[in-house]
């Protein structure tokens, strides 16, 4: 399939077009794979001819539906995704340098979790967690974690309340070492929290809104 009938396919199974019919209009549509309206008008027509969708013209609108032959394409596409992810021992995420409310610290001083880190991570974190705030579209990547064996921290309670598990992966802050931490519970939001036997605001020289590189390596 041609990459532009891919994109444009995909951009109407998002706007619910794969479970019901969607109204929608050339100009809309346009806009979203950021081409002239008359392009994506063609494309349409295309997909259409194709079989990947059917339509119903209207006025200004058109009424749309993926077709099952369009379905499968996507699904296609979705588990080559999956494949490139889980072929790969790495994952790559671009993000920015963000300040939390200061929570990060107080969970790293406890016992109960440095201890953890120290035996299945090799190292002490510096307190607290370097947060880095991710593009919302890389959240998949994310996801696809879900899927791969991680370094579990388990849960455990102090005598005054019970502290969560949470899954680590080692990583790389713009070529320093450490680990991301996700909760095991919550769901994994854009914000990526990185721990480090390092001060990384110093030795990396990071300040809020400051763009930096994080590796993931899987198994
Ligand atoms: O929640 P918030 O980001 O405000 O703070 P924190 O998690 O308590 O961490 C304290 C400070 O140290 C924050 O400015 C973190 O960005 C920073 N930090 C760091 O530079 N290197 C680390 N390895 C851990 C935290």
């Amino acid at each position: 399939m041609k990459p532009y009938l891919l994109q444009t396919l995909k951009e109407i199974a998002k706007l619910g077009a794969i479970k019901n019919k969607i109204e929608v209009s050339s100009e809309e549509l346009a806009e979203k794979i950021e081409t002239s309206q008359q392009t994506a008008s063609r494309y349409l027509l295309e997909l259409d001819k194709k079989g990947f969708i059917t339509r119903k013209l209207g006025i200004k609108k058109q009424i749309i539906k993926i077709t099952n032959i369009g379905e499968e394409f996507l699904k296609k596409e979705y588990i080559d995704y999956q494949r490139i992810f889980e072929l790969s021992d790495k994952i790559f995420f671009k993000g920015k340098i963000v300040s939390g409310i200061g929570e990060g610290r107080y969970y790293t001083e406890q016992n109960g979790y440095i201890d953890q880190f120290k035996e299945k991570l090799g190292f002490i974190p510096y307190p607290g967690t370097l947060n880095v705030e991710i593009e919302y579209i890389e959240k998949n990547k994310l996801r696809l974690l879900k899927n791969h064996d991680t370094i579990t921290i388990q849960e455990f309670k102090t005598k005054n309340r019970s502290f969560g598990g949470v899954s680590c992966f080692k990583a790389e802050i713009n070529g320093t070492s450490g680990a991301i931490v996700l909760p095991l519970r919550s769901h994994y939001s854009n914000i990526l929290e990185f721990i480090s036997p390092d001060f990384l605001r110093q030795k990396l020289d990071l300040k809020d809104e400051d763009i930096v590189e994080i590796v993931i390596f899987l198994n």
